[in-house]
């Protein structure tokens, strides 16, 4: 793999920052890896080696502030800036340590309202475990919900068709799969990948820009995403769809959200594609089908409730 490489980090704005810290140490069971002088609180999941992957600050509105991708190093965020400022996107730079262990990052705006970066630096702490004979886990794999790592986001905003050139053109994505909207021509929502995963970034047409639908972090078997809904339960966590499977994506997944209203997922499964696989399409008519493979339902909330 080269360019870039996988998501790295999303910062996530809660409304009350000790309750954040506790759902998501707690319940979410992420490890809390550092605090800075702006009040943010920096998480990673227990098998990530980088220093952190999951951001909180607290404000008065939640939502997402920012996604990050790791690029493959220097010379590739180099490249990309330049390709995006050749593409006609203004850039800028964010200084080495503005984010904690975090190298210079290139920000830029996308035509939905999204604030993305990439960076090709982060310190590298380790998963817990030996580089040399290492367990396969150790006690953090254990506590809370404790996915092995933050997945993908699924973000809402207008010009996705925009968003899909940046994407595809400039940054080396490929399209995985497509809802087509009502008019049955414009894509509706579409699942990009610059990996084997199915999706590293989902979009949904939406006319109000810079939402956040949902984080997602991975879970290592089916049987941890239903332990997942045991712990959900146990904390009265909110919870909006699942256990289900998806048609899209074939991910076998949870919906909740956190206690400021910022909807997560945790997930496991989905098939790998290739960057030659032709983009499945799901119709207008289906996407029932799409989101919910069993029920064939049209969750309201997962349409209309953003943060
Ligand atoms: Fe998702």
């Amino acid at each position: 793999m080269t360019g870039v490489l996988r998501p790295g980090h999303a910062q996530v704005r809660v409304l009350d920052l000790e309750e954040g810290i506790k759902f998501y140490r707690d319940v979410m069971g992420l490890v809390e890896t550092g605090r800075d002088e702006h009040g943010r609180v920096y998480f990673k999941c227990w098998d990530e080696r980088d220093h952190s992957s999951y951001i909180i600050r607290e404000a008065d509105q939640a939502g997402i502030d920012f996604f990050g991708f790791k690029v493959l190093d220097e010379a590739t965020l180099d490249q990309l800036e330049a390709d995006l400022q050749a593409y006609g996107i203004e850039t800028r730079r964010m200084p080495a340590g503005d984010l904690l262990e975090t190298g210079e990052r290139v920000r830029f705006t996308l035509p939905s309202g999204h604030e993305m970066e990439l960076y090709a630096t982060k310190t590298a702490c380790g998963n817990g475990m030996s580089m040399v004979n290492p367990a396969p886990w150790y006690d953090e794999s254990e506590k809370g919900i404790a996915p092995l790592r933050l997945d993908h986001a699924l973000l809402y905003g207008p010009n996705i068709a925009e968003v899909k050139k940046i994407f595809t053109d400039v940054l080396g994505f490929f399209l995985v799969e497509r809802v087509i909207g009502e008019d049955g021509e414009s894509e509706a929502a579409i699942w990009l990948s610059c990996s084997h995963k199915v999706h590293d970034i989902a979009f949904a047409e939406y006319p109000e820009p810079g939402k956040l639908h949902h984080c997602s972090f991975l879970m290592e078997s089916w049987e941890k995403v239903l332990r997942a809904g045991d712990i959900m339960s146990m904390n009265d966590v909110a919870v909006d769809i699942g256990p289900t499977r998806h048609g899209i994506t074939r991910g076998c997944t949870i919906y909740a959200w956190d206690p400021s209203g910022n909807r997560f997922e945790t997930f496991m499964g989905g098939y790998q594609p290739y960057p030659d696989y032709e983009p499945l399409t799901w119709t207008f008519d289906n996407f029932a089908q799409g989101l919910d493979y069993p029920q064939r339902k049209l969750h309201e909330t997962f349409l209309t409730v953003v943060s």
